[in-house]
């Protein structure tokens, strides 16, 4: 078979099932290893049977368990980087993007160096790892922390493949962290437990549970941090939150009750998705 043949075969069973077609491209480039400039004019040669075979299982598995392309491959990108995912991880999203964006760009603007950040539930380590190659010019000292030790694996793994030196820690939020930090960044579990049913299977299924929900309609990590922040925040020391989309007025009530001020920013799709705090006595 033909690539354009297997391309086609591909292209016509994901629409016939209401899927994304240009996953059908990807995957082969994957499994070829190719490039799109170098992919584009091989379309008349052949397959190997072996890739032909790995190719349709892999179509197959996407149009059957709704498998999302992350978890086909084992890896996504943010920020044009390469991270290593599984199911013990939260796939990166682009919101997360953003986040990280309004981080690098506070630091610069207010021209910070020799500071220290903690990625409180870092996950497949992207923000960590993501703020420790966008400002490789300064002196930023980064600690990473979650509670699950599958995905403080795949963190290690990513800062390993990336060389960046971060310190990993095993931690139920605080519990286990013992300095402070100019920066608390963070992208918690915020969904409400209600929600679950309006979500489909390509993230229940894959994103792991303990990375999506929170107690308290969504808001127990905020809250829970919002209480205890100031003890592991220096002077002047800031958070950063990615929200979800209907919970700015919530955040806003718990940082007034906690003593900060709070900025809320839209993400590209004018949803408020970023809150920056600052404690009002610290
Ligand atoms: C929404 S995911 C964010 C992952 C990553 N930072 C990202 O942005 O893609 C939330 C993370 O919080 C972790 N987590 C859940 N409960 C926690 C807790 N009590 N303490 C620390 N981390 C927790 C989960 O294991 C998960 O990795």
């Amino acid at each position: 078979m033909r690539r354009e043949q297997a391309l086609a075969k591909a292209c016509s069973l994901l629409r016939e099932q209401g899927k994304e077609e240009s996953i059908a491209r990807f995957l082969l480039m994957y499994l070829l290893d190719e490039k799109p400039n170098k992919f584009i004019n091989k379309y008349k040669e052949d397959l190997t049977k072996e890739i032909i075979d790995k190719y349709f299982l892999l179509i197959n598995e996407h149009i059957k368990y709704n498998k999302p392309l992350s978890h086909l491959v084992g890896f996504d990108y943010f920020y044009d980087r390469k991270f290593k995912v599984t199911t013990a991880v939260l796939s990166p999203r682009m919101e997360t993007e953003e986040l990280v964006y309004k981080v690098v760009d506070y630091i610069r603007s207010n021209n910070l160096n020799n500071i220290k950040i903690l990625d409180l539930c870092t996950g497949s380590g992207i923000i960590a790892i993501t703020l420790k190659k966008e400002l490789s010019d300064l002196n930023i000292n980064v600690t990473a922390s979650d509670i699950s030790d599958e995905a403080l694996h795949i963190a290690k793994n990513n800062a390993l493949y990336h060389k960046e030196n971060i310190q990993f820690i095993r931690s139920n939020i605080f519990e286990n962290i013992y300095d402070n930090f100019d920066i608390i960044v963070s992208n918690p579990p915020y969904i409400s437990y209600d929600y679950k049913e309006n979500m489909t299977s390509d993230v229940l299924d894959y994103d792991p549970h303990l990375a999506l929900f929170a107690e308290e309609d969504g808001m127990y990590f905020y809250r829970e941090i919002l209480e205890n922040a100031v003890d592991y925040l220096t002077n002047n020391g800031l958070i950063f939150f990615e929200i979800g989309y209907d919970q700015k007025e919530k955040l806003e009530k718990l940082a007034h009750l906690n003593n900060y001020d709070v900025n809320i920013y839209k993400d590209i799709n004018g949803r408020d998705r970023i809150a920056k705090l600052k404690n009002k006595i610290n």
